[in-house]
């Protein structure tokens, strides 16, 4: 057997990136939040691909609970891939603490708590491969999104010290930093149809980029330019700007 756990399960990037894996000869765990609801979903990638797909409850908030969350898992995960996130209302959080921290929280420290668990064990094991979806958000505070973006950049600067910390250890640390996806997240916003990637395209160039060892992914690539971009603008005009 050969398990990848995908945590966030119900996001629609995971589901895709569940389906991924699936088709190639993967088993999976998907966890997150009320996971009873993906029965019906688990059950048809068990019928397109014959693969065994467990659904095991977590809540990343639940910190407490994280160590025998893992420790529970009847077969020890090949890899572990996390979808969870929460944009949240950034004018709320502006004067709402409790939902800054519920931002805060749910992208980074509770990422942070299951992923320093997992991380231990795989370097034990000496194999593995963790995946982090963190966002371009976090490569530049802007005044729209920074609660979320300063999360995203603080999950992004966590990976690429875990990368460094498990290299030795042939663990391979994936970062991934999708541009705008059509999702549950983005369903309310106007995205520009160009920079817009389907979860499907992320899903499948998740899948590639973990297999060859990439160690940061901008999707859709023409990302990775947009943010060259937007991070040399000088500070002086960024102040000024609203992007
Ligand atoms: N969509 C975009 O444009 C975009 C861009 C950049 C980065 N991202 C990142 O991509 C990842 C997937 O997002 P998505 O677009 O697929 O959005 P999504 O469908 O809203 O996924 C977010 C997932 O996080 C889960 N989650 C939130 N709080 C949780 C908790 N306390 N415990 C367990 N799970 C929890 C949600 O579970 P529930 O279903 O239970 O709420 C949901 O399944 C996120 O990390 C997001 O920040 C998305």
């Amino acid at each position: 057997m050969s398990y990848v756990l995908i945590i966030g399960a119900k996001s629609d990037i995971a589901k895709a990136t569940a389906r991924e894996y699936a088709k190639n000869g993967y088993d999976l765990y998907l966890a997150g939040r009320n996971i009873s609801e993906l029965e019906v979903f688990a059950q048809d990638i068990v019928t397109r691909t014959q693969k065994e797909v467990k659904l095991v409850e977590l809540d990343i908030l639940d910190y407490a609970s994280h160590q025998s969350f893992y420790n529970n898992l009847e077969e020890e995960p090949l890899g572990v891939i996390s979808a969870v996130g929460y944009l949240g209302e950034q004018e709320k959080a502006q004067s709402d603490f409790t939902e800054a921290q519920k931002i805060m929280d749910t992208n980074y420290t509770g990422v942070v708590s299951l992923f320093n668990i997992i991380a231990d064990d795989f370097e034990k094991r000496r194999s593995g491969f963790m995946v982090g979806i963190s966002s371009v958000a976090g490569d530049r505070g802007r005044k729209s999104n920074y609660i979320y973006g300063s999360a995203k950049a603080a999950l992004t600067a966590y990976l690429s010290g875990l990368r460094n910390r498990l290299y030795e250890s042939q663990v391979h640390v994936l970062t991934v930093k999708p541009g705008f996806v059509a999702t549950k997240m983005t369903e309310e916003m106007d995205l520009p149809e160009k920079l817009t990637a389907q979860p499907e395209e992320v899903a499948l160039e998740i899948y590639k980029a973990q297999q060859s060892a990439k160690n940061v992914l901008y999707t859709k690539w023409i990302w990775k330019w947009v943010m060259l971009i937007i991070r040399n603008i000088p500070e002086f005009q960024f102040k000024k700007m609203s992007i």
